[in-house]
């Protein structure tokens, strides 16, 4: 948090910390969001919170020049992959890498080290928002 707390999430509740996002803008890629972890405390977990994390999130990215948000999740994890789609990410896996089916889920081989194959989930921003919010910043309103 020291050295990328600015884009990092925190959910609270009643004080305590219900659920936070760790991400990072990619160096490599400007236009790209990386999700590191995102977590939900036990007791807070089915009540929304990670979407709600997430939904905020994409609000921040709009006027930011970020066009897309990348999470790579491990293929066991179904409530991080439901959790994902549920939101409108889709598995671009083979898009990046040679593949290997995991759990019905293509995963990208090797990803991390050998045998640690991952999904790689992406959701495209809406750019007409993004246009809409770049005009209204012009006109200085
Ligand atoms: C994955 C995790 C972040 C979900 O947090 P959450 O606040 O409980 O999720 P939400 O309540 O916002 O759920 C939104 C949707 O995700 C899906 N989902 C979330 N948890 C699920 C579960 N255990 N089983 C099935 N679907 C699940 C559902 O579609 C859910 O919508 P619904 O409740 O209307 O059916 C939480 O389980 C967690 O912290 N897990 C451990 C850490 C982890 O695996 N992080 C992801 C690493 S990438």
């Amino acid at each position: 948090m020291r050295h990328f707390g600015d884009s990092c999430l925190v959910a609270e509740s009643n004080g305590d910390v219900a659920g936070f996002l760790l991400g990072f803008r990619s160096q490599r890629k400007e236009d790209l969001f990386f999700v590191w972890q995102i977590g939900v405390s036990l007791s807070a977990r089915r009540q929304g919170v990670a979407a709600a994390i997430l939904r905020d999130l994409e609000q921040r990215l709009q006027s930011s020049g970020i066009k897309r948000i990348e999470c790579t999740i491990d293929p066991e994890n179904a409530p991080s992959i439901r959790l994902f789609e549920s939101l409108g990410y889709v598995n671009v896996a083979n898009r990046e890498s040679e593949t290997i089916e995991v759990k019905g889920h293509v995963a990208a081989k090797d990803f991390y080290k050998p045998g640690r194959h991952f999904t790689i989930y992406e959701k495209q921003l809406d750019s007409r928002w993004r246009r809409v919010l770049t005009d209204e910043e012009e006109r200085g309103t």
